[in-house]
């Protein structure tokens, strides 16, 4: 489905909502009175200058809108908190504005060029659900809740009890919104709040006075922005309201050298929790390949899957992007409908199920491969392919995580202890906990080729029953064999003959004969009953972070914002179904 925002932009460039009649923001002040309302009125940024170490400070906003709100208190938190703090930003849109209307909007803003440009690189597609999104080197997170607050609170309020610093209540006039300001918002505010959460608004409708007053909440009428006479302020002020739960810091041990435990240590190390990791080796497993691609999985129905996995694409195209153009390639990625079965299946996939800036039919004959494909394909404009065996030192690296080499590490199971070993973490969990895991090997092999004249052109990678990949230095890599229950990783010449055939008998292209073998690697993939990863505690102390399949390149930084805090607390971006369906079993 498609719900993005009907608006126009005005005279002075402002967007104006078509449906709700109401500006998004002020036009000749905007900023001015974003400032003035939601950061001066609920205190900020001075309660930003004087944060405690390490502390996650959480804003809830109703209605995301431009993101005028979000780019402000980014800013000024930058400016003030304390270097080891970080901000979370959530925040809910039915109507999420499009990349191009952004773009449009921010013309009106080129005193935050900046970071209106660092947000556009990472804005994600308007598909429901919780997209995290990581910014400013990880200071900074956005959860965008794309759908109907009223739908939407629900399962963030259940991972966010007495979490919420701030609440900025935005979202159009009552008058003109009505459905936005009822209980259901009061009580989720309560419901998160902590003794001193704040919230300001720019209405002093008397529905809202009351609601709020009815939810604990104190309610100052102050003087209004510019012509506008008031607005309301206030605090959380319950007898019973909880304290915030400062995050744990104590130390974390992980098994692993490959992506999920890479992004594990930089989103524990961005917590201020110390990380010391022990592994046979570096990329010495499933993460070691030269390419691989980084695209949602979509099914053509809505499943769980196809939900995580779109989640799950958002959040690693905002971890990726540090080292765009350097280990990261976000080419776009094509999925030919070699045949007449995965043609009808595309068209279903691409009928308005997906945003289309997630994917969309591109026709037969489109040059935007750069080769000829001769069919019709699904794009996925956002995705491309990555370096994964550079990338996860990269991560280490960012990290600051020297990595211990052994292949009977030490577990000292008075400390947490994550298993992030691949398709072995299951024997290392039974063997320390006794607890048997589902958790299956499927052996793989990539087959690098040298680029031809022809196949040198392939600007986006090719996904079908196998993929291949735009030239890296003169090589192509060409993925993958799939063998279930398989977890040898010696090198097998029928592998390459089957990856060649494949892709041969897919493209059905002169390009696809005679390529040139220059090298390979195998390694074991690690799957599950349920096709989904497997992260959460398994017994006191030790935890799992595995079952990544074949698609652990787009779900592991997501994966390792969620372990990252159920292991020290804080806020988890994903619906609560979601996350069950995660659990270790
Ligand atoms: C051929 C192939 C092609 C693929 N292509 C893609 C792709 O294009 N896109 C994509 O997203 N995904 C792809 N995948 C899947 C992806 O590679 C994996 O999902 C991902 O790398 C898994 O990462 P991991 O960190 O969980 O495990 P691994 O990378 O396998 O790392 C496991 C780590 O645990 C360590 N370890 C294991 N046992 C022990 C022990 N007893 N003691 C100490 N350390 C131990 C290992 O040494 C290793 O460092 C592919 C997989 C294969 C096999
Ligand atoms: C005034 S705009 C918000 C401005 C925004 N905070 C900014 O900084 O640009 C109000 C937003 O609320 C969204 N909205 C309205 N009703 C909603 C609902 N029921 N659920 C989620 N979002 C809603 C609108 O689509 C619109 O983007």
């Amino acid at each position: 489905m498609n719900r993005s925002a009907d608006i126009h932009f005005n005279s002075d460039g402002v967007p104006v909502s078509n449906h709700f009649d109401d500006i998004y923001f002020s036009v000749d002040s905007g900023i001015d009175e974003s400032e003035y309302v939601f950061l001066q009125q609920n205190g900020l940024p001075d309660a930003f200058k004087s944060l405690p170490s390490h502390y996650e400070f959480v804003v809830t906003e109703t209605g995301f809108g431009t993101g005028l709100n979000f780019l402000l208190c980014w800013q000024a938190f930058i400016e003030h908190a304390p270097r080891d703090c970080r901000l979370v930003f959530v925040s809910f849109e039915k109507f999420p504005l499009s990349r191009e209307q952004l773009e449009q909007a921010y013309e009106a803003l080129p005193s935050l060029r900046a970071l209106c440009e660092q947000l556009l690189a990472v804005y994600p597609a308007g598909d429901e659900g919780c997209h995290r999104l990581l910014l400013a080197d990880g200071r900074v997170t956005l959860d965008l809740w794309v759908g109907d607050i009223e739908q939407q609170l629900p399962h963030f309020v259940t991972q966010a009890q007495g979490q919420v610093d701030r609440w900025f209540l935005d979202g159009f006039a009552p008058t003109k919104n009505p459905q936005m300001w009822q209980s259901f918002l009061f009580s989720a505010m309560a419901a998160t709040a902590h003794q001193g959460t704040r919230y300001a608004t720019f209405t002093a409708a008397g529905v809202v006075k009351r609601g709020l007053q009815g939810a604990g909440f104190t309610v100052a009428k102050v003087k209004g922005f510019g012509r506008k006479r008031d607005m309301l302020c206030g605090a959380f002020e319950a007898t019973d309201a909880p304290q915030k739960a400062a995050l744990k810091t104590e130390p974390v041990a992980i098994i692993g050298g490959g992506i999920a435990a890479a992004c594990l240590s930089l989103a524990l190390q961005r917590r201020g929790v110390n990380v010391t990791v022990t592994s046979r080796g570096v990329t010495d497993a499933a993460s070691g390949n030269p390419q691989g691609a980084v695209y949602p999985l979509l099914h053509a129905e809505k499943t769980p899957l196809s939900q995580f996995y779109l989640h799950a694409f958002s959040t690693a195209v905002s971890a990726y992007l540090p080292w765009r153009e350097q280990h990261w390639f976000p080419t776009g990625v094509l999925q030919p409908a070699f045949n007449e079965q995965r043609q009808q299946r595309f068209e279903k996939v691409a009928a308005g199920l997906y945003d289309p800036q997630t994917v969309s039919l591109q026709p037969a004959g489109d040059t935007a491969a750069g080769l000829e494909i001769g069919t019709t394909a699904l794009h996925y404009a956002r995705a491309g392919w990555l370096r994964p065996a550079t990338m996860v030192k990269e991560l280490f690296n960012k990290a600051d995580i020297n990595v211990d080499i052994s292949d009977r590490p030490q577990v000292d199971m008075q400390q947490k202890t994550v298993i992030a070993a691949g398709h072995c973490s299951g024997d290392i969990v039974a063997a320390l906990s006794g607890q048997k895991l589902s958790i299956n090997p499927v052996r793989g092999q990539i087959t690098q080729v040298e680029a031809t004249d022809a196949t040198a052109s392939l600007k986006q990678v090719l996904c079908y029953k196998g993929y291949m990949v735009p030239a890296d230095n003169g090589l192509h890599c060409i993925g993958a064999t799939f063998n279930r229950g398989d977890d040898s990783s010696d090198i097998r010449a029928d592998d390459d003959s089957e990856n060649l055939a494949s892709l041969k008998d897919c493209a059905q292209q002169p390009w696809a004969n005679d390529l040139t073998i220059i090298s390979q690697r195998a390694s074991v993939r690690a799957t599950t009953p349920n096709h989904q990863p497997m992260i959460g505690r398994v017994q006191d102390n030790l935890y799992v972070f595995s079952g990544l399949g074949s698609r652990g390149l787009t779900a592991a930084p997501l994966l390792a914002e969620i372990l990252a805090a159920q292991l020290s607390g804080g806020l988890q971006p994903l619906a609560t179904d979601a996350l069950e369906r995660l659990q270790p079993r």
